[in-house]
């Protein structure tokens, strides 16, 4: 070999090193300490009635509960410290069978505040491996769903609603909370094509301190119905907030047919409705990585539209980050 053609070998080779080991840092990183990262968001939302009194909402998402998963288990039961006015759940709690035990001792200390609850894909059904590739690239309406095996989701159902909350899946609900009339609907898995707008459909109460509405899947086709409705706010998960974002380019995906940049956060859906989705507390079984988009819960003040600046500006204050352990 000639010494040019070796030199640029040599340097193939320390270029192909550095990068394999640079990749394997963030592999090992996103993996190892941001997946377990827990960080509370908080959100200051303008959309009670004008006379109403503020509400604090713990929302809770896509726990992805394994038995196994003792940290998480912690940091979850330690937000009953907030001592929310409700806490919402959208979904996917499990990700083994015998993970109910495990997410109940997540939610039991919040289990003692008034909760309402609709489920996701994975309530229903166990996590399979999926095709990274067909993940990112593939449009959601493309790709195939492939389920695991049925999980026990009647079992948690139960014991939520043994505890008061209410299970809003195809239902709507009139509950007191904090004093103040509230008004909650919600749609079963859009993600599933569960989904059936029809049995909620109509004008809720017009009176109601907050019109609020609950999915799994921000999907469109759910979100513009209730928008027309007239709800003040519709909570989601699913899109574990991207769960691999690029710093200054956020979420590659959001496995839904919501647009990237609301993958996570507070945004406007149509002139008078506020869609908050929550990047979640969990990660598939097969896929146990998360960059620049640690696990989240997050507390989100309402306040009575016109209180804030952002009401005018059409944007949420939303502090990113702020870990309570
Ligand atoms: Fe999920």
């Amino acid at each position: 070999m000639n010494s040019a053609r070796h030199r640029r070998t040599s340097t193939a080779r320390r270029l192909f090193a550095a990068t394999a080991a640079v990749g394997g840092v963030t592999l090992a990183y996103a993996a190892g300490i941001e997946r377990k990262r827990w960080t509370l968001r908080a959100a200051e939302l303008p959309v009670l009635a004008r006379d109403a009194r503020p509400l604090r909402v713990l929302h809770i998402s896509d726990l992805h509960m394994l038995p196994g998963h003792t940290s998480k288990q912690r940091w979850v039961a330690s937000l009953a410290e907030l001592e929310p006015d409700l806490v919402v759940n959208t979904g996917d709690n499990l990700s083994h069978a015998a993970a109910v035990p495990a997410v109940l001792r997540a939610l039991g200390p919040l289990l003692n505040f008034p909760g309402l609850f609709i489920f996701g894909s994975n309530d229903y059904f166990g996590p399979k491996p999926k095709n990274p590739a067909r993940y990112l690239f593939e449009r959601e309406e493309n790709r195939k769903l492939i389920h695991g095996p049925p999980l026990p989701w009647q079992d948690l159902r139960a014991a939520f609603m043994e505890h008061g909350w209410h299970d809003l899946t195809h239902a709507r609900e009139t509950l007191t909370v904090a004093g103040q009339r509230i008004v909650a609907a919600g749609v079963d898995d859009p993600h599933l094509h569960y989904d059936r707008y029809s049995e909620i459909a109509g004008k809720p109460d017009a009176d109601a301190a907050l019109r609020l509405g609950i999915t799994h899947s921000p999907e469109p086709r759910v979100l513009d119905p209730f928008a027309s409705d007239g709800y003040d706010l519709v909570l989601a998960g699913h899109t574990h907030g991207g769960q691999l974002r690029v710093p200054g380019f956020g979420a590659l995906v959001t496995n839904c047919e919501l647009d990237r940049s609301r993958a996570r956060g507070a945004s406007r859906w149509g002139a008078d409705m506020w869609l908050h989705v929550s990047a979640g507390l969990g990660t598939s079984p097969f896929a146990p990585v998360r960059f620049a988009c640690p696990p989240e819960a997050s507390l989100l003040t309402l306040v009575p539209r016109g209180s804030t600046s952002s009401d005018e500006a059409g944007e949420s204050r939303f502090n990113a980050g702020i870990g309570v352990r």
